[in-house]
């Protein structure tokens, strides 16, 4: 018998022998082999998951795809290799890297029906549930690979699906704004190809930024995977009835779209930009956070695992300054971010509650940057996001001991009552 703690509850893990002096990792795969369901006010709903792709030690501010560093990642490889990674399981040589990135570029191109698919929604339409029917839409077009227990058909989608998201994003984006749509170049790669389906215009040359896309590429690789969140966790609940993976995939995009996901940081520019209009001083506006102002609220600190600082954060910190130097920007909002960071940083208050700036709390101000409108954002974490939902789903499918997700339900409500006429 032992016990652990978990969010400062007492946890005491009947019947299982040997866990004292068992690291974090060995007691999680532990519990998760046992199927052990836990709830407690932070995982509230939320029945274990074994996974070997992304790992994550909250307390020491570490990330790890297939056990190679998330900073070694962003590094040394591109968007394409970390999705071969997550999806296979190993980086690619360069021999496969180059199929899986011809195949790809096979599968760029919607159908023209797809295509007109667009059309049909309003001229101001968020381009986020213009995504998720896309994807959707997916498995009406695509129906001689929607069998998730036949390997060629799973390869098949796979491919289709990391091909054609970059182009149905861009089209949604088009479509938000108003502008004709581009088809794909496929002599370009994955993100300059996006960059210019986005902002380029038909039958006009276009300069893809190498530092932009560079910077882009890196994003999409932090955002690629983290372990069991909602969207992905929603991948794999929905999938886990043996739904396909287009059908599966859409589900994770409309998790994604929720304000206290994809979209923390919009949340964060805005937050940004009431300081910056406004006028408040920085140092009163921490007060405030402390004094818990209604309303009052320090966006992109924090994070439900990380008790340090979110490795991706320092990261996208550094890209921050990257892009916005080559744009030639010299952004207040940025300067205000840094300072926000620097004085809470120091400060107690954040200190003993761990509250460190998590991968929110720049990445807007890049994007922004970029181009894009803030209606983009969660666009942008979907596009990153694909391997790893693509990774958990495939994962879960070929787990032959996976059965239909069904959190477990503690009922608070009546036991019996006597029907009233009223
Ligand atoms: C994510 O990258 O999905 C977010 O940090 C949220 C999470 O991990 O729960």
């Amino acid at each position: 018998q032992a016990a652990i703690e978990v969010d400062g509850q007492r946890l005491d893990l009947k019947y299982v022998p040997a866990t004292e002096g068992a690291s974090g990792l060995e007691i999680s795969k532990l519990l998760g082999s046992l199927g052990v369901i836990t709830l407690d006010s932070g995982f509230t709903n939320t029945g274990s998951t074994t996974s070997a792709i992304t790992y994550i030690d909250g307390d020491a501010g570490i990330l790890r795809y297939r056990g190679y560093p998330i900073e070694q990642l962003a590094e040394k490889s591109t968007f394409a290799e970390v999705s071969y990674l997550l999806i296979n399981g190993e980086l690619p040589t360069a021999d496969q890297l180059n199929t899986f990135t011809s195949r790809i570029k096979r599968h760029t191109m919607l159908h023209e029906d797809l295509k007109r698919f667009f059309d049909g929604f309003p001229r101001d339409a968020h381009p986020m549930p213009v995504l998720s029917s896309a994807v959707s839409a997916l498995s009406t077009f695509y129906q001689d690979s929607l069998d998730p227990f036949n390997q060629e058909q799973v390869e098949l989608s796979t491919v289709r699906l990391l091909a054609k998201l970059p182009t149905v994003a861009a089209y949604a984006y088009k479509k938000s704004v108003g502008q004709p749509y581009l088809y794909p170049d496929n002599s370009l790669g994955l993100v300059e190809n996006f960059l210019r389906m986005s902002f380029g215009f038909p039958a006009e040359p276009y300069e893809v930024n190498p530092v932009l896309a560079k910077a882009l590429d890196q994003l999409l690789i932090l955002h690629a995977d983290h372990e069991q969140n909602c969207s992905t966790s929603t991948v794999r609940l929905v999938g886990s009835s043996h739904a396909n993976l287009f059908a599966s995939v859409s589900a994770g995009i409309n998790s994604l779209f929720g304000p206290l996901h994809g979209g923390a940081n919009q949340a964060v520019l805005e937050m940004l930009e009431k300081i910056d209009r406004e006028g408040l001083d920085i140092k009163e506006f921490v007060t405030r956070v402390k004094n818990r102002e209604p309303g009052v609220r320090l966006m992109g600190f924090g994070h439900r695992v990380y008790k340090n600082y979110d490795p991706r954060a320092a990261l996208v910190k550094k890209t921050a300054d990257q892009v916005l130097t080559e744009l030639g920007v010299n952004d207040r909002l940025l300067d205000l971010a840094k300072q926000l960071e620097e004085i809470a940083l120091s400060d107690d208050y954040f200190i003993e509650r761990k509250l460190y700036p998590n991968v929110d709390f720049y990445t807007g101000l890049i994007y922004k940057a970029m181009g894009f409108p803030t209606r983009m954002f969660t666009v942008l974490f979907a596009l990153g996001r694909l391997p790893g939902w693509i990774a958990q789903w495939r994962e879960m499918i070929q787990d032959p001991s996976t059965k239909i997700g069904r959190p477990r339900q503690v009922y608070t409500g009546y036991t019996e009552r006597d029907y009233v006429d009223l």
